[in-house]
């Protein structure tokens, strides 16, 4: 059988996700998080094939233990603002392989700063932010930017319609657009203060054509992308219309078919000092199965002794991008053009 997955904050839409496909794949699953009894009905829900492990935040006995059981620990808790050290560090102490979904930008700088030198050490393998937001955009900068010098500016503009956000991704929001100290990469250099968000216009290939996007927001590509593509300026928008529609915000108890109803396209333009440059783009339906599978394609993959090494790496670095996208088209969770990229 292949080795047991652990997957914390399982009782959330996206652990849930996660764990299910783990099962089909034949995974021996253990499900984790806070709540017990939501924990043990969950796993009645999913035939009483995985375990259940009940390991709270303020535990860190629990959380080493539950990583202890693990080959790979995929991090579905959050806001990871809340969530994300204690998790990702029982995973290090514990020599357990680590997933995780966050889109927020402190938690990614710290995961690299801080938890670098203890993964590398531990043998341990850390990949972040491998979800829908961030490591969609991640993957297509590094798909698109491939081979480029000289890069002037990154961006990776996500239009998005038809999102019904859940309560951690509601409150995930809320804490990231309260949040004044946001870190962004300009001049090559990585700056952490206020920025004033703008209204800007992306140039979305037909049949989506140009959009008014909110930009910058405060996604982890300005951390990730700079790693692997050598930028002056990295920023990430999103369509404006997103938060406009009325019932985003208030959707969390929307069921699972309306969730799948999203719709995306993710472009990135990568533009070099001579103008010239790179493109990609990704779209397709169902942000929230996209960003479980990423995840547990990650997984499975870091499992079976195919990942990028002992470290913490974003997920362009994680794999080869252009490859790992196409195998995520593959699986039918999205279309991928990349102009004058040849399949590799
Ligand atoms: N980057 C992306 O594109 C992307 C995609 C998907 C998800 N995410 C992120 O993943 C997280 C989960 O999203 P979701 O949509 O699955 O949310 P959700 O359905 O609301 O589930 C949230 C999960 O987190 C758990 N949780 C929350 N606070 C916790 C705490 N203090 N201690 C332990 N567990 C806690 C919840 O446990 P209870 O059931 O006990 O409340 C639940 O299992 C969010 O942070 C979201 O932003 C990111």
């Amino acid at each position: 059988m292949p080795p047991p997955v652990a997957v914390y904050g399982a009782t959330g839409h996206t652990g849930r996700l996660t764990a299910a496909e783990l099962l089909a794949r034949g995974h021996e699953v253990v499900l984790a998080g806070r709540d017990e009894k939501a924990l043990h009905a969950l796993a009645d829900e999913l035939g009483g094939r995985a375990r259940v492990r009940h390991a709270p935040l303020d535990d860190p006995a629990a959380l080493r233990a539950l990583a202890g059981q693990a080959a790979v620990l995929v991090h579905c808790a959050g806001p990871f603002t809340d969530t994300g050290r204690p998790v990702a560090l029982a995973a290090a102490e514990a020599g357990c392989h680590y997933v995780d979904h966050a889109l927020e930008q402190h938690h990614t700088k710290w995961l690299f700063d801080e938890l670098a030198g203890p993964a590398r050490r531990a043998g341990v393998t850390m990949i972040t932010a491998m979800s829908f937001y961030g490591g969609m955009g991640d993957l297509l900068a590094g798909a698109a930017g491939a081979g480029l010098s000289d890069v002037e500016r990154v961006v990776t503009a996500y239009a998005v319609s038809g999102w019904r956000l859940t309560t951690g991704a509601r409150r995930t929001a809320e804490l990231l657009f309260a949040d004044t100290r946001r870190i962004t990469h300009d001049g090559g250099e990585q700056h952490v203060g206020y920025v004033e968000p703008r209204n800007a216009v992306f140039p979305f290939p037909p049949p989506l054509g140009p959009r008014t996007m909110i930009a910058p927001v405060p996604f982890p590509e300005v951390v990730t992308v700079p790693r692997h593509v050598p930028a002056r300026r990295v920023e990430a928008q999103l369509t404006a219309r997103t938060f406009e529609e009325e019932q985003a915000f208030t959707s969390e108890h929307a069921d699972a078919a309306t969730r799948a109803g999203s719709e995306f396209t993710v472009a990135c333009q990568v533009i070099t000092a001579d103008g010239g440059g790179g493109a990609g783009q990704v779209s397709g339906r169902d942000l929230w199965r996209l960003s479980a599978l990423a995840a547990v394609e990650a997984a499975v993959r870091v499992a079976a002794g195919d990942g990028p090494g002992p470290g913490v790496h974003g997920p362009a670095e994680a794999f080869p991008p252009a490859a790992f996208l196409r195998d995520l088209e593959r699986l039918g969770l999205l279309t991928l053009t990349l102009p004058g990229k040849a399949e590799r």
